[in-house]
């Protein structure tokens, strides 16, 4: 699935040493489908050819207001014109004062102020430069023009110092972009989901754990954040990487999993419980680790005790102050009876269903809504976009959210 299909993104490059990122970030949203134009200030010229910027892209590149190779010689117009969106990354601290100051003196800063669409910018710079005051006055008064600050982000710099002002990494930026364009359905929202196994110890070296990936929930997880809710993730041990943007609290145990929710439901808007959760926990955990008996030749194995886990969601529903509560539940069959029953037992108003064999570990699936109305199917498809369609269909019965 291309995230970026049909959008027409002008990628401006000012001058800094984080260009050598941008070469990353133009082919990263070329591969979702976006259609970049590339417009380079003199200075990222300097960092930079617009030749790895052409290859990348496959377009030509701009950096000259005189440039003749458009016929009407108005770049600043044409570009700006065609463009969902301009991104300045890198955004040096001198690019972002003349913006502020609405200076045209190059094809860059004059097609920014020509612009009829949204201008991202993308910081990057020396701790120094970007703690100065005239800059952190320049970012504040941008955000107050309407355009959006992305990072900057924290850690090693170019030239050996450790602070902030590093450009945000190229797929942070991806992600940044991708949320900008999605339709901000739960803003300001509070959303906890939990996703992933949890894993119960045996002994020391041995677990039982589910086939559970994770997918699901971080794409919920990503959904949510790109509708404009603040997310918070609990998540059991996953392979996959923490998702940019939102703070991800890491578990192994279904009892760490209820009370990590229970120190985090205070104040959420909505729950949704992704995560497949141990019913049973081993009762007796060997404090060593479980040794077979040599004399035994046949059946010896070691009698293990279970004891029932809290039931996260149950338990959240019941509240007093109750967030918005959504279930998921895998079945391997009859999953319309069981959806149905699961979610009036656990007192909440919506339980996502699916077949266990259709979603474990697969990147798309097959899912049923169901609610107070009855079972409500889509259609399969990519878990990212589930994902957002889940998100639409929460934010539209939410209440109170207009
Ligand atoms: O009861 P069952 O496990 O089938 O229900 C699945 C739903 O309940 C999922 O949303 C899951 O996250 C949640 N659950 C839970 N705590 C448990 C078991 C399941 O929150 N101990």
């Amino acid at each position: 699935m291309q995230e970026l299909l049909d959008k027409r993104i002008v990628l401006g490059l000012s001058g800094g040493i984080a260009c050598y990122k941008s070469a990353e970030l133009v082919r990263r949203l070329v591969e979702q489908g976006a259609t970049v134009d590339v417009v380079m200030t003199d200075a990222a010229t300097h960092f930079i050819t617009a030749v790895t910027m052409q290859a990348l892209s496959g377009r030509p590149v701009f950096i000259d207001a005189w440039d003749p190779r458009i016929p009407n010689n108005m770049a600043h117009i044409d570009l700006s014109r065609g463009a969902d969106a301009i991104l300045i990354a890198p955004a040096s601290a001198d690019f972002m004062a003349k913006l502020v100051q609405g200076r045209a003196d190059d094809l860059l800063s004059t097609l920014c102020l020509a612009r009829a669409c949204p201008l991202l910018v993308a910081p990057a710079m020396n701790r120094e430069m970007w703690s100065a005051a005239p800059t952190q006055r320049n970012v504040s008064q941008l955000a107050q023009d309407g355009v959006k600050v992305l990072g900057p982000g924290s850690g090693q710099q170019a030239c050996g110092e450790t602070g902030d002002g590093r450009m945000l990494e190229p797929l942070q930026l991806l992600a940044e972009m991708v949320a900008f364009f999605q339709p901000k359905l739960l803003k300001n929202k509070r959303v906890l989901i939990t996703a992933g196994p949890t894993v119960e110890p045996i002994d020391p070296v041995r677990v039982i754990t589910n086939r559970s990936s994770g997918k699901t929930g971080y794409a919920l997880a990503r959904a949510a954040f790109e509708a404009g809710a603040q997310v918070t993730l609990i998540s059991g041990p996953t392979a996959l990487p923490e998702p940019y943007g939102i703070p991800c609290i890491q578990v192994q145990t279904a009892q760490q999993m209820h009370d990590a929710v229970l120190a985090h439901v205070k104040e959420q808007d909505v729950f949704i419980s992704v995560a497949a959760v141990a019913d049973w926990r081993v009762a007796n955990v060997a404090s060593d680790k479980i040794k077979k008996d040599p004399k035994a030749k046949t059946t010896h194995s070691p009698n293990l005790e279970f004891a029932l886990n809290p039931d996260i969601l149950a338990t959240v529903a019941a509240l007093p102050n109750a967030p918005w509560c959504v279930g998921f539940a895998a079945e391997t069959e009859r999953l319309s009876e069981y959806a149905h029953d699961k979610r009036k037992r656990k007192g909440i108003p919506m339980l996502i269903g699916n077949l266990a064999q259709h979603v474990m570990d697969a990147d798309h699936t097959t899912v049923s809504i169901f609610d107070e109305q009855g079972e409500h199917p889509l259609p399969t498809s990519a878990k990212q976009d589930i994902a957002r369609q889940l998100i639409a269909a929460i934010a539209k019965r939410l209440p109170g959210n207009a």
